[in-house]
């Protein structure tokens, strides 16, 4: 716990980007495995995620800037990389049978019971 504390005392969060630094590969990857394995309830997953690591994705996503938020264009078109959250809002039905489903055939419900709990 004290090294959390000692972190949150020098973390801050960067507003000017150095357009001569990339995120490398390997380490951009890492930063997708980590989004893609978060957790979410009941592992419903209700995101998506848009990347944008070219000059003609972050200038599209910079379109969003555009009027009250003009000042972060430079922070979306320096960056080496942007990702736009994207949160579902709706999981209907038929959505929500998709996950059990796919649930139950990678054997997460040990007893038939479990899957109705979690419906
Ligand atoms: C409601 C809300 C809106 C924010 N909008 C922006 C924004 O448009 N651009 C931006 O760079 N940071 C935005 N921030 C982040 C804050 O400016 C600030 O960086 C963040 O709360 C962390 O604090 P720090 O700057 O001390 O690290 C927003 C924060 C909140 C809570």
């Amino acid at each position: 716990m004290k090294n959390i504390t000692e972190a949150m005392k020098w973390r801050y969060s960067t507003k000017d980007f150095d357009t001569n630094k990339k995120i490398s590969a390997e380490d951009f990857q890492s930063l997708k495995d980590i989004l893609r394995l978060s957790p979410s309830s009941p592992n419903i997953q209700p995101w998506h995620f848009v990347i944008a690591d070219d000059e003609a994705g972050k200038a599209r996503i910079a379109k969003g800037t555009e009027g009250m938020y003009e000042f972060n264009d430079a922070k979306v078109k320096d960056a080496s990389h942007v990702i736009v959250f994207c949160s579902r809002v709706y999981a209907d039905d038929e959505f929500l049978k998709d996950v059990l489903d796919k649930e139950d055939a990678d054997g997460r419900f040990a007893e038939p019971k479990f899957r109705e709990q979690i419906h």
